[in-house]
C-alpha cells in the first residue's frame, strides 16, 4: 500500500488500483502540491470531520469521480444534501467497502460543518482507521491526546498524526500518542500550513525516538508500506 501526502491532513492511500483520499482539502490549501483536478481516479473519500480544512473539496470530488464519501452520519447528511454520494457511519462502527475496511474511532475536537449556517449537521469528529491490502492506517483527524488511542495499541501499521499544536496535539502530545498506539511507522501532518501551526517535524521525530519509524513527507511525496 502506498500513502501520498498532499499537504495539511490530506493523504491518498492506494493499492491494486483502488484509491481513497482522506480529508481532501486542496482548493485554498497553501501547502497542497496539486489541485483537485490533478488527482487520479478515486474510489472513496474519507472524512475525519467537517471543518473546512478537512471537508475541503469532498463534495465536488464525489460528483466528479462518482466516489463515495464516508463520514459520520450528520456530516454524511450534509454531503448528501449537497448532491454527493455518501455512506454514513458512526464512531465505533466499521464497514467493508470495495476498496477496503473503514472504522471510525473517537477524536476530541470541534464538530461544526463548514458551510452549515444552521448548525444542524454538527457532528462528532472522528479518527479514521482504514485497512487496505492487509495494512492498517490510522488517520487521527484533528484531536487532543486521548486515552481511547490506547485501544488501537499494536493494531496499526501506519499512523498519521497532527503535530501543529493550537487546534490539535503538538509534538509532545503527538509523541505520547505514538506511545499509546505503538504503530510500526508514523507520518506527521497538520503543521506548517499556516504560521499558527508551525512545528518542527525533526523535533517530533527525536521525541518519538526508537518507538516507531517516523517518515517526514513533503507535499507530493509518498511512503510505501511493505
Ligand atoms: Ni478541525
Ligand atoms: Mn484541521
Amino acid at each position: 500500500m502506498k500513502a501520498t501526502f498532499h499537504g495539511h491532513a490530506c493523504f491518498v492511500l492506494e493499492r491494486d488500483n483502488k484509491r481513497v483520499i482522506i480529508d481532501p482539502f486542496l482548493t485554498g490549501n497553501p501547502a497542497a502540491d496539486i489541485g483537485p483536478d490533478k488527482l487520479p481516479r478515486l474510489d472513496g473519500i474519507l472524512l475525519s470531520h467537517g471543518h473546512g480544512d478537512h471537508l475541503g473539496d469532498a463534495v465536488a470530488l464525489s460528483k466528479q469521480h462518482k466516489a463515495t464519501i464516508v463520514a459520520t452520519f450528520e456530516l454524511a447528511q450534509f454531503c448528501t444534501d449537497k448532491g454527493a454520494t455518501v455512506h454514513a457511519m458512526h464512531i465505533g462502527g466499521g464497514h467493508d467497502f470495495p476498496f477496503g475496511r473503514v472504522k471510525l474511532v473517537p477524536a476530541f475536537h470541534g464538530g461544526r460543518v463548514e458551510g452549515d449556517s444552521t448548525g444542524k449537521y454538527t457532528t462528532n469528529p472522528a479518527g479514521v482507521v482504514v485497512t487496505m491490502g492487509g495494512k492498517t492506517v490510522y488517520h487521527t483527524g484533528d484531536t487532543a491526546l486521548t486515552m481511547e488511542m490506547q485501544l488501537l495499541a499494536g493494531r496499526i501499521d501506519l499512523m498519521l498524526v497532527p503535530i501543529g499544536d493550537n487546534y490539535t496535539m503538538g509534538i509532545e502530545d503527538a509523541a505520547r500518542a505514538v506511545e499509546f498506539v505503538k504503530p510500526k511507522s508514523v507520518i506527521p501532518m497538520h503543521y506548517n500550513t499556516w504560521d499558527l501551526i508551525k512545528a518542527d517535524p525533526q523535533e517530533f521525530k527525536r521525541l518519538v525516538g526508537n518507538r516507531a519509524a517516523v517518515t517526514i513527507l513533503s507535499p507530493g511525496e509518498s511512503h510505501t508500506l511493505s
